[in-house]
């Protein structure tokens, strides 16, 4: 009885705060919380910028250089995005000139990465997209609620990677933890790792942002809780909620999955492994937008059920359509979510370094090389095809290895 008169008391004092803090943008939100979670659907989706970790605590004054960029990213008026690169020589990993530049160690890290994420057609790698999915489900794993968890590594370092969300990552987790056993001696996190890992993925990709990369994050090895995670099956509603307790409004949310741009799905529909979510997979373009909305796209492209109810919903569908043909608005939108993803949970921001320096450059254009065999392929001919373009590999390489065996059959006929 006690109980309640208090929530009663509560909730009638947080409405009080609430409507004399009320500016012309919160009767939306005063009106959700006064229809029980029944959302509005007039809300154009684009809220409030919310801070995170430390920064909710700390005045300007306190705040380093690095986390005044971040705080600027965060509240919408700071570039996320940064062109500046590294060309000095860079010294020899384990040396005492390495060990006194906190980026010394990513470079090598990054050149090692860039390896495993570049395929011969230009396009990103499988490894590529699911260094970013990993990304994004260590970081994603938190809510306002949350004591722990987030931008944390405990992705791999507890057994989170059994769970059915994480299925799919188990390749990029294996090369991402012989990464970590090479490079954690000269003293970088499993947490900024898998971070890392996304940003790089993401510049490798064609036409992807060169997102501003921060490091220092602190491990943790207790499993997050379940449950906060996307599905693929989700409603508008259910999506909107649970990135609204991430602090990812939802514009920010559509910018977010923009990723899809890049996938193939392979366990959604096993009989259609390896179909991707736009008609350039393993390209950064804006194409996902476009081809979401679209009622026929080329037979090979996968809609996933919940890019598609995001993109009708009244608080995401402006922000889809600006993207349809708006790459670097996108690209903008994208980097400044992604560094508020990439730092969910992390306390100490304040204390971070940033890396971006040694990221590789952007790739600010792209041509398939072999356009003429993907086309066949997403028109549903050649479904072999598919593994090679998980791998970014030029299908004109593939046909062009083949040739010589062909010619040499056909008796030198063609
Ligand atoms: C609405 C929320 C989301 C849902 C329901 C969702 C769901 C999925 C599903 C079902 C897959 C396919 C997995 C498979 O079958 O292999 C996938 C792949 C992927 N997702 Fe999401 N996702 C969401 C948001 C995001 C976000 C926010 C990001 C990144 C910032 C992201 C990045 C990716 C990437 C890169 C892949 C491809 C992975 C690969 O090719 O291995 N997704 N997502
Ligand atoms: C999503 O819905 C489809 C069709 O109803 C179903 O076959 C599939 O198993 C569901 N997937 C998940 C992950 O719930
Ligand atoms: C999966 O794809 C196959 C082949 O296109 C289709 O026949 C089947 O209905 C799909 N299954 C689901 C659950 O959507």
């Amino acid at each position: 009885m006690k109980a309640s008169i208090f929530a009663v008391l509560t909730s009638l004092f947080l409405f009080h705060i609430q409507y004399a803090l009320s500016w012309p943008g919160m009767t939306t939100t005063l009106k959700d919380v006064m229809s029980m979670g029944k959302r509005q659907t007039n809300n154009d989706g684009d809220e409030p910028k919310e801070l995170i970790g430390d920064l909710l605590t700390l005045s300007d004054s306190q705040l380093t250089p690095v986390a005044a960029d971040i705080k600027s990213i965060l509240l919408g008026t700071g570039s996320a995005e940064s062109s500046t690169i590294d060309t000095t020589i860079t010294p020899p990993l384990g040396s005492k000139a390495c060990a006194a530049d906190t980026c010394c160690a990513y470079k090598w890290l990054s050149l090692a990465m860039i390896k495993k994420f570049a395929g011969s057609s230009g396009r990103c790698t499988r490894f590529a997209r699911a260094a970013v999915r990993l990304g994004f489900h260590d970081a994603g794993a938190w809510s306002k609620t949350s004591a722990f968890g987030g931008a944390d590594g405990s992705i791999l370092l507890t057994n989170e990677l059994d769970r059915v969300d994480n299925k799919g990552l188990q390749d990029i987790a294996a090369v991402t933890k012989a990464w970590y056993k090479q490079y954690q001696p000269y003293g970088i996190s499993m947490a900024d790792m898998i971070q890392f890992g996304a940003t790089v993925a993401t510049v490798v990709c064609p036409l992807g942002p060169r997102i501003k990369s921060y490091v220092g994050r602190i491990d943790n090895p207790k499993a997050n809780p379940e449950g906060l995670l996307p599905g693929v099956n989700d409603s508008a509603d259910k999506l909107i909620d649970m990135f609204r307790q991430k602090t990812i409004d939802p514009h920010g949310l559509v910018a977010l999955v923009g990723a899809h741009t890049t996938s193939q799905q392979h366990f959604v529909n096993i009989s259609r492994d390896g179909d991707p979510q736009d008609s350039t997979p393993g390209v950064w373009d804006v194409k996902f937008y476009g081809e979401t909305l679209q009622p026929n796209p080329p037979v090979r492209v996968f809609k996933f059920a919940s890019d598609v109810a995001l993109s009708k919903d009244p608080r995401a569908s402006s922000e889809w359509n600006e993207f349809v043909n708006g790459q670097s608005h996108w690209n903008e939108d994208y980097a400044q979510e992604y560094v508020r993803l990439s730092l969910l949970g992390v306390k100490n921001i304040n204390s971070l370094k940033e890396c971006t320096k040694v990221l590789p450059p952007a790739k600010k254009s792209y041509t398939a090389p072999d356009q003429l065999y993907l086309t066949l392929w997403l028109s549903g001919k050649y479904p072999q095809l598919g593994k090679y373009i998980d791998d970014a590999q030029s299908l004109l390489e593939l046909v062009g290895s083949i040739l010589p065996i062909l010619k040499n059959v056909l008796g030198g006929r063609i």
